[in-house]
């Protein structure tokens, strides 16, 4: 992808001096979440139909990871180089090379249509950088959702994923097949399975989700942002509940702050 790709994630995906495309309707409160769960519960599958009903833009770490490793070998800094090492073999990125990367491209975050972060935050640590920033910024995350489904239904959902080279739309060879075989329905991308969905990275992804992301949903509890979703089920289903929950928060935070008004008023402040 050149820099002067225009996409609507080409900032993102490309690095801060690439052209996203312009939004085709600006909505009024945008929606900034965080998407939370372990390697293969379906975050990205979300995160898409998120993006399709509430236009907030898709922002994956791991999608970067990957954009930057289809590049030419010169354009790779040795910083990336060493990322995708880590990510081959499942183990997570250091936190600063990823922080490095979030920062840089911090504007997303100011996105009129807002966004959806997917495979960050990932550790105590980045999620502390995550909450300074947004601050730092004037901005305020609306919630972060949890995904959760038994280890042996994510194992199946990794050996079955199958992902458009061109825009990274995401297949599932039994449970969400292409119309043809091998090609994205959207695109005619060529679909591929990922390094890092062979058994032995898929362990090690697991242990890396339970020692350091785990902890991040009593983080976020704590935070009064967390919204559970299981994530059994199909794909809409899942959606459904999702937004379901999501408008529920929402209303009654609007609710909350309209009665907090009246009471402000009532009491002459
Ligand atoms: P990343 O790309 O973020 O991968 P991940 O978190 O491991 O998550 P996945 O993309 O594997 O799964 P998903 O939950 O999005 O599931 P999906 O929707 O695809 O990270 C990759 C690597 O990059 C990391 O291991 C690490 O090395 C590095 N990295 C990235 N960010 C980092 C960070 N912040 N810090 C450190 N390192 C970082 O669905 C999976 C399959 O299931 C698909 O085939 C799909 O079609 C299917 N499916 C989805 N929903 C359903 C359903 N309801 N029913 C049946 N099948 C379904």
């Amino acid at each position: 992808m050149s820099s002067s790709t225009k996409t609507n994630r080409a900032a993102w995906l490309e690095g801060p001096s690439a052209q996203c495309e312009p939004l085709p309707h600006q909505a009024t409160t945008p929606w900034r979440l965080v998407l939370l769960g372990a390697p293969g519960v379906g975050k990205g599958t979300q995160a898409d139909l998120l993006h399709q009903r509430m236009r907030a833009c898709h922002l994956s770490t791991g999608d970067v990871f990957r954009a930057s490793g289809s590049r030419a070998d010169c354009d790779q800094s040795p910083a990336m180089k060493d990322a995708l090492g880590y990510m081959r073999s499942g183990a997570l990125v250091p936190d600063s090379t990823v922080w490095e990367m979030v920062r840089e491209r911090k504007g997303c975050l100011h996105c009129e249509g807002g966004f959806i972060l997917d495979g960050f935050p990932r550790t105590l640590g980045q999620a502390e950088s995550l909450q300074q920033l947004m601050k730092d910024e004037a901005l305020t995350l609306t919630a972060v959702v949890n995904y959760d489904l038994p280890a042996s239904e994510i194992v199946a959902r990794l050996g079955g994923r199958r992902t458009c080279e061109k825009c990274k739309a995401v297949y599932h060879v039994t449970e969400r097949p292409p119309k043809t075989e091998g090609r994205c329905d959207r695109c005619d991308g060529k679909l591929f399975q990922r390094e890092d969905d062979r058994p032995e990275s898929i362990k090690v992804r697991l242990e890396a989700y339970d020692r350091a992301t785990a902890p991040l949903i009593d983080f976020y509890e704590k935070l009064g942002l967390l919204v559970q979703v299981s994530a059994k089920g199909s794909p809409d289903d899942i959606f459904e509940e999702t937004f379901t929950q999501l408008e529920a928060r929402r209303l009654g935070t609007t609710a909350r702050k309209a009665w907090l008004s009246c009471e402000d008023h009532r009491s002459g402040i």
